[in-house]
């Protein structure tokens, strides 16, 4: 059984906490201190282990880089109002990951292994949860196939490994998009609601030439004739549609995103309506024609949440209210915010407390 005693630690002997320009944190580009490792074989997890970050080693021929068997989850931490750390939602995340996995024919581990390879280890690199508003720690856990061989089959042998990295906010201003007509990023029956590599790197190609064209990103759709939208980019989309929050439901080729289902919550909570159904591109458009396309957003772990402020529709733009404080984006962004931080009581058991200190 793994406890805070069996997992080997091996602490980095210097920090490199002081190279870091906590006020200039481009996403993804600092690492802290330490990596949880952790070897499966012979069906069991084995070897559990914190040790320095730094670079591995492995084979040209690991079956993870041929056929892709590898699948992560994207999660924070936050700084409290108290001094403590909050780890936002471990359990629905874990949940996540296990389907992830199961989708991509990779062994499970169990809850307890999850909690406690991710608390060790934050509890380690508390230091790197950046203090100001609007950045946190990004909590990088992944799995990846590590059987040496090239021929095409499940691999019988895995790593799981854990990074983190103090981050800022995700994207600085409003969205303009692009209802995607030509690509999807998933299909029925596919891997959408798998968190596995491959769903990231299929989806650049059409996002570099919706860059190209001058956009930030695109509105997936399910690429039906209907143009049924999905999500944006790398987030999940909601739109406040005539004072109700519309967001397309969960099926196999959406990602059941952990800040979509904070902010359904949390939306009851503010007691805006919501509703979880099909948008067509063709309603956006009438909403839009007809103005009552209030706001349009995407949320996600990295970004939060972020607003669109253009939506392009079969070549004609739109544009998009971005309403600021007094939005519905705004309001349930702010409380989630408060939740995490310690400031609005955690009435649904989200946080996982690191006492700083104890
Ligand atoms: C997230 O929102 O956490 C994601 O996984 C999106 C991206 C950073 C890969």
């Amino acid at each position: 059984m793994i406890t805070a005693e069996t997992i080997k630690i091996n602490k980095a002997p210097k920090s490199r906490i002081e190279e870091v320009d906590f006020n200039d944190l481009e996403f993804g580009k600092v690492i802290s201190d330490h990596m949880f490792i952790s070897d499966y074989s012979d069906g069991e997890w084995n070897n559990v282990r914190i040790e320095p970050f730094g670079q591995i080693s492995f084979s040209p021929t690991i079956l993870a880089l041929h056929y892709g068997q590898m699948v992560f989850e994207g999660m924070k931490a936050f700084h409290m109002q108290d001094g403590n750390i909050s780890i936002f939602r471990i359990e629905k995340h874990y949940e996540r990951f296990m389907r992830s996995l199961e989708r991509m024919c990779m062994p499970p581990m169990s809850y307890r292994l999850f909690e406690e390879s991710i608390t060790n280890l934050i509890k380690l690199d508390a230091a790197w949860v950046p203090k100001s508003a609007g950045s946190s720690l990004y909590i990088r856990p992944f799995v990846f196939a590590s059987e040496e061989r090239f021929g095409v089959k499940i691999s019988s042998e895995y790593k799981y490994i854990i990074f983190s990295g103090p981050v800022g906010p995700y994207y600085d201003k409003p969205l303009r998009v692009k209802v995607e007509h030509q690509f999807v990023r998933a299909a029925r029956g596919g891997t959408g609601y798998a968190k596995c590599a491959g769903n990231y790197g299929a989806s650049f190609y059409p996002a570099h030439l919706a860059k190209m064209q001058g956009f930030d990103q695109v509105l997936w759709t399910d690429g039906s004739p209907d143009l049924n939208i999905e999500e944006s980019g790398t987030m999940n989309v909601m739109f406040v549609i005539d004072g109700v929050l519309v967001t397309p439901p969960l099926s196999d080729s959406i990602l059941d995103g952990v800040t979509r289902d904070s902010f359904l919550t949390l939306a009851h909570e503010l007691g805006v309506h919501t509703q979880q159904r099909t948008v067509s591109a063709l309603e956006l458009e009438e909403a839009l024609k007809n103005n009552i396309l209030q706001e349009a957003f995407g949320t996600g772990t990295a970004a939060l949440s972020t607003y669109i402020q253009s939506i392009d529709i079969k070549g004609k733009d739109y544009s998009v209210p971005v309403p600021g404080e007094n939005g519905v984006m705004t309001r349930i962004k702010n409380l989630l915010m408060d939740i995490r931080t310690g400031k609005a009581p955690d009435k649904y058991n989200w946080n996982t407390l690191i006492k700083i200190g104890q």
